[in-house]
């Protein structure tokens, strides 16, 4: 008999990977009772008889629900519409009331839906987000289906793998790595966007082809124009092109969940997300993002990362799409005299943890990740910004 050893340690490695697959389906009206894309989706991995379905609508897009109930009703042999679709008020106030949340889960409790049951998300990427995380936490993970209707959702926000509520003045402060069972863009719900929103996804695209893809930017560049003049042929070419270097970029980059502190597809964003929030968020996530590109590609300018050619070419493509490429709140100073915008950085630090990692063109269409910013450069790109100005 083995002798017993008194207060051994021990060490075992615990060790598995976990697979997923999840479709991104591109299509035109996607509740019309021919279109084949959401009833596969539901039947392709159905594990039980008659699941239960719950919708959760933008209130941006909700004259589709007449359309989402005849779907259900005309495919109620096979899938159970459990109550009629549950309008959320659209836009960022979606993630900052953390009542929405709450009123969500409630309705997932209230009709009893299970790990093999289906959520719906129609809409932006707030309500996307919100309902999102919802659904990745009750039962520690609901099948969701995401239906963006937003520029921006269809080619960042909807397609990857992240959840998100703002809570305690932060954005995105709470929020869940759970990939989507699936995602269904619809082009033709983007034709009734607001101006902004229209504009606003395009400068996600810009922003991944700066750093991802030349062909990319030209395209963009080319069609400025079109884009501007709501061309829907070219916004969708330019959606599923940034949708898939966004798909590619999760699957291959080897980080789908961001353990590490770098973060290549947030270029942009560190004074974008400030810009926000000193805004109050009334400044749209994308005309954050588009101001974000032009400083930062300013302060890569400064850095000899970029020549000035490249600078005038993304600031002329922005601005030719309608984006904006200035803000006052660029300016603005704090208590202590300095630019409130700067504290943006350490933010975006905190937000990934470990050390600052802040991605820049160099050149264009490539990128480079540098660990520390520099405050003056930051203010000569902010001054040079403003006397680039029409
Ligand atoms: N999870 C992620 O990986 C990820 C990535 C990027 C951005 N985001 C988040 O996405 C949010 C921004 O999303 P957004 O730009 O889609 O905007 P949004 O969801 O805030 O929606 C903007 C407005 O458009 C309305 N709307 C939505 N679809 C419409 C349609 N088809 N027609 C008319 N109106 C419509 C909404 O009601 C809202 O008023 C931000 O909170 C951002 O942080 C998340
Ligand atoms: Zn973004």
């Amino acid at each position: 008999m083995q002798p017993i050893k008194p207060h051994s340690d021990y060490t075992y490695k615990q060790e598995f990977a976990v697979q997923f697959t999840y479709p991104v389906h591109f299509t035109h009206g996607a509740f019309e009772i021919n279109n084949p894309h959401l009833l596969s989706v539901i039947t392709a991995g159905q594990t039980i008889s008659h699941p239960k379905v719950l919708v959760f609508v933008d209130s941006g897009v909700a004259a589709l629900v007449p359309q989402i109930e005849s779907f259900f009703r005309a495919c109620a042999a096979t899938v159970q519409l459990v109550q009629p679709p549950y309008i959320i008020i659209g836009g960022e106030q979606a993630k900052n009331d953390s009542e929405n949340w709450q009123r969500v889960m409630g309705v997932l409790a209230d009709c009893k839906m299970d790990r093999q049951n289906y959520v719906i998300a129609v809409g932006g990427g707030s309500v996307l987000d919100m309902v999102g995380f919802v659904a990745s936490v009750v039962h520690r993970g609901i099948r969701l289906i995401r239906m963006p209707t937003t520029v921006l959702a269809q080619n960042d926000a909807g397609i990857g793998v992240k959840n998100s509520m703002n809570a305690l003045g932060a954005k995105n402060f709470i929020g869940t790595f759970t990939p989507p069972y699936a995602v269904i863009n619809d082009a033709a719900l983007l034709a009734t966007l607001h101006e902004d929103d229209w504009r606003g996804g395009i400068a996600e695209a810009i922003k991944v082809a700066l750093i991802k893809d030349l062909n990319f930017f030209d395209f963009i560049e080319t069609h400025a124009n079109e884009l501007k003049a709501r061309n829907l042929a070219v916004m969708e070419e330019l959606v599923r092109r940034c949708a898939v270097l966004h798909l590619e970029h999760i699957r291959t980059q080897g980080d789908p969940f961001e353990y590490g502190s770098s973060r290549p597809l947030d270029f942009g964003h560190w004074s974008a997300h400030r810009l926000e929030v000193m805004s109050e968020y009334t400044l749209r996530h994308g005309q954050a993002v588009a101001i974000g590109i032009a400083l930062d590609s300013c302060y890569a300018l400064h850095k000899q990362l970029i020549v000035s050619a490249e600078l005038q070419r993304v600031l002329r493509c922005l601005e030719n799409c309608g984006l904006p490429v200035w803000h006052p709140l660029l300016e603005k100073k704090d208590a202590q005299g300095g630019y409130a915008l700067l504290q943006g950085l350490e933010q975006f630090r905190e937000h990934l943890g470990g050390r600052l990692c802040i991605t820049l063109p160099a050149p264009l269409g490539r990128q480079t990740e540098v660990h520390a910013m520099d405050y003056n450069l930051i203010i000569a790109a902010i001054n040079f910004l403003k006397s680039e100005l029409k």
